[in-house]
């Protein structure tokens, strides 16, 4: 058990399965756990950016990497696998729990991307983005809070839950269809899961992360706003939202769950979420379409959103930490 471990970290003796730890966020992810003193389940395929080609040997690397850092190996535990399956979930959780003793903190980050407009899209990428996006965040979940709820009931509170999500799912983008429904979906699971689990003292949020990683480095400089856009996301640092992560996930978060938090450089903030903002017509008479049209121009007209991308809603300077 970790908690044998001598460590006074903010993290110490939490055990935590990361997955997509083989690269950019998730590895920042992995090094700011491992500095607090978490015991952690480092999970990689070695994925290329649409889910093919993988690096084979990836995740024991950065496993190593970690060390050289000055981790404590006996911490750190790596599993290569395809995480889009309830059985690849299983094996995490087991290894957590064999390995660890526990299963307490659960970080949904690996992702891929198969772009295409709706008209040229292949059904078959949307499906496996799907699966990889957000499937498999409802696998590991359903794998790891049965014991997660055991934990607390046998006085080890603390279960939480933290999926990465993106600001495409809440604005929308060209070409990422399959992307955005899945993020937008994590968003939907996640509150479901912070209902659920609430009583049991387990925690879910949403992380909306701005970072530079090999997803920034591969946007198509195509039009201006990409340029500007990409030129500012590679400024980003993954390491605030590896910061913000450690914060909903040790004690520090205990009773925040449900939300939906955008971290953005040294910009830390939370988002809206969809609520009733306006009413047509609230009565209870029957009204028809011509009544609905006269009611919605005059009460929904000022309340429309825009038809914007994230990329026109991030337009700013980001701050960056010095
Ligand atoms: N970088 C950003 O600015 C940004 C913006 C919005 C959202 N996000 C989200 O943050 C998370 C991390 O993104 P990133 O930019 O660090 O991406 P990345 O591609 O650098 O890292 C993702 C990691 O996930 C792994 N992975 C992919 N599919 C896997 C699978 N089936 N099984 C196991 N591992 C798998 C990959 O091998 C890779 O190491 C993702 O959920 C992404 O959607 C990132």
């Amino acid at each position: 058990m970790t908690d044998d471990l001598q460590s006074d970290g903010l993290l110490a003796g939490r055990v935590a399965i990361i997955t997509g730890a083989g690269r950019g966020i998730g590895f920042a992810v992995a090094e700011r756990f491992a500095a607090l003193g978490a015991s952690l389940v480092l999970v990689d395929d070695g994925s290329g950016i649409d889910g093919r080609d993988p690096e084979k040997g990836l995740i024991e690397q950065q496993r190593e990497a970690l060390i050289a850092k000055g981790a404590d190996g006996a911490r750190l535990a790596a599993l290569e696998i395809d995480i889009a399956s309830p059985e690849a979930a299983a094996r995490a959780v087991d290894l957590a729990i064999t390995q660890f003793g526990a299963v307490d903190i659960v970080v949904n980050n690996a992702a891929i991307l198969r772009d295409a407009m709706i008209f040229k899209g292949d059904p078959a990428d949307f499906d496996r983005v799907l699966q990889v996006n957000l499937s498999a965040a409802y696998y590991l979940a359903h794998a790891a809070t049965p014991k997660m709820r055991e934990q607390a009931k046998a006085g080890r509170p603390g279960g939480r839950l933290i999926n990465m999500v993106s600001s495409a799912a809440f604005y929308g983008n060209f070409g990422v269809s399959a992307y955005a429904s899945a993020k937008a979906g994590l968003l939907g699971l996640t509150r479901v899961q912070a209902l659920e689990l609430e009583r049991a003292g387990i925690t879910a949020n949403a992380i909306m992360p701005f970072a530079a990683t090999r997803v920034t480095e591969s946007l198509p400089p195509v039009t201006d706003l990409l340029k500007e856009y990409r030129a500012r996301a590679l400024q980003l640092p993954a390491q605030p939202v590896a910061v913000a992560c450690a914060w909903l996930a040790s004690d520090l978060g205990a009773g925040i769950s449900g939300q939906l938090i955008g971290v953005r450089g040294g910009d830390v903030f939370l988002m809206s979420q969809p609520r009733p903002i306006a009413h047509a017509i609230a009565q209870d008479q029957p009204w028809d379409e011509q009544g609905l049209a006269s009611a919605a121009a005059t009460n929904f007209s000022e309340h429309y959103f825009a038809i914007q991308s994230d990329l026109d809603a991030f337009n700013t300077d980001p701050i960056i930490q010095g």
